[in-house]
């Protein structure tokens, strides 16, 4: 059987691309090869439209050789260009005048927010102790930034926290008109974590944003970062019981775990209408360490963090009932940590966006 007279054809151009490609001095060279052959007017291009013009029963055996004859015009080109890159790479190699042991370019790399630091590293602390990570809306509910905590309407204790406020709106349960504010304290958590497990010991933490309607200066922002931690168990004689000892030994861990030594705390009485007994927590001064200087105002003390047994109250919103659970919760500043921790005298640099300030805090040096 003689072979059809366009497979003759196809070979001699394959033959010829072949021997162009290979022979092709330079990338541009290659490239105008690959164009003239498979490009939308390209000589390979070309034979698939002289189909039309054969019987019906040789077009099957000649679809095939023009794909076959694409296919191999593609690998000689694909295999010029890895030649051109090898012989290159040698020809680099051989240069005398080119040092491959040089360390490259440094590349610019990201850097870790000190918030984000310290707060992943209070995770990592409570996680070691048992502890869930729990994330909370940013929006809440006047019941849950307030009412559930033991602050009725009438209390003055909202004006401690001055709030904004949002335009009322519907729950997902259908509850009409319900008010809703931006959560001030991330102690809005505490009632919502009882619902979820309810009648059982909890671990928790939950960190995140708060709002509170400020003025801003160098030691007040309308945004701050807070890290919530909660912990219920039962009550003797059915359970362990929570006591304020218990509570101390974890506000120990997680400074040390910050501060990454022991640190000295004290406790002082403070009020929250949601804890009962309440505290401030305060840490030996971390500039002056106890002598006495302007950072802790000659006192010694910085005030860190306030925390408490939960009210009996705030249990029995939560469906605990206080006469066989008890718990303690504390409310950790995060953004007064890091001001702490980096010296930083200005809380406005922390959310300012300024990418100079990420840097050299995430590097190690003071901010
Ligand atoms: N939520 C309180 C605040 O932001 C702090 C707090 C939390 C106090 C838990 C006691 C217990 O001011």
């Amino acid at each position: 059987m003689t072979p059809p007279p366009w497979k003759a054809e196809i070979d001699a151009l394959v033959v010829e691309l072949l021997a162009a490609a290979a022979a092709a001095p330079d990338a541009a060279a290659l490239r105008a090869i690959e164009v003239d052959a498979l490009g939308k007017k390209g000589s390979v291009t070309a034979l698939s439209k002289g189909i039309a013009a054969l019987p019906a029963e040789a077009r099957r055996d000649y679809g095939a050789a023009v794909t076959a004859a694409r296919a191999s015009v593609e690998a000689a080109l694909a295999a010029r260009g890895e030649g051109m890159r090898a012989d290159r790479l040698a020809a680099e190699l051989a240069d005398r005048s080119f040092d491959e042991t040089l360390p490259g370019a440094p590349a610019p790399s990201g850097a870790v927010h000190p918030l984000a630091l310290v707060q992943a590293q209070l995770e990592d602390v409570f996680r070691s102790m048992g502890f869930s990570v729990l994330d909370y809306p940013e929006v809440d509910s006047e019941y849950s930034n307030f009412e559930a905590l033991n602050i009725p309407s009438w209390h003055p204790a909202r004006d401690m926290q001055d709030t904004f406020w949002l335009e009322p709106f519907a729950d997902a349960d259908g509850a009409p008109g319900r008010a809703h504010l931006l959560r001030t304290h991330t102690s809005a958590g505490q009632v919502r974590t009882m619902h979820r497990f309810p009648n059982q010991p909890i671990r928790a933490v939950f960190p995140g944003r708060v709002f509170r309607y400020e003025a801003v200066d160098a030691s007040h922002e309308h945004t701050f970062h807070q890290v919530e931690g909660l912990m219920i168990d039962r009550a003797p004689p059915e359970g362990p019981g929570v006591s304020v000892g218990h509570l101390l030994f974890a506000m120990r861990t997680l400074l040390e775990a910050v501060f990454g030594e022991a640190v000295e705390v004290r406790l002082r009485p403070g009020y929250f209408p949601f804890v009962e007994p309440g505290f401030e927590l305060d840490i030996r001064c971390r500039v002056c360490r106890g002598a006495g200087c302007q950072v802790c105002k000659y006192s010694g003390w910085l005030e860190l963090l306030p925390c408490g047994l939960i009210h009996p109250n705030v249990l029995r919103m939560g469906g605990f009932d206080p006469a066989r659970w008890q718990g303690w919760a504390f409310g950790l500043g995060l953004s007064r940590l890091v001001m702490m921790r980096h010296q930083i005298r200005d809380i406005r640099l922390l959310l300012g966006g300024d990418a100079r300030f990420v840097a050299p805090v995430a590097a190690g040096s003071a901010g």
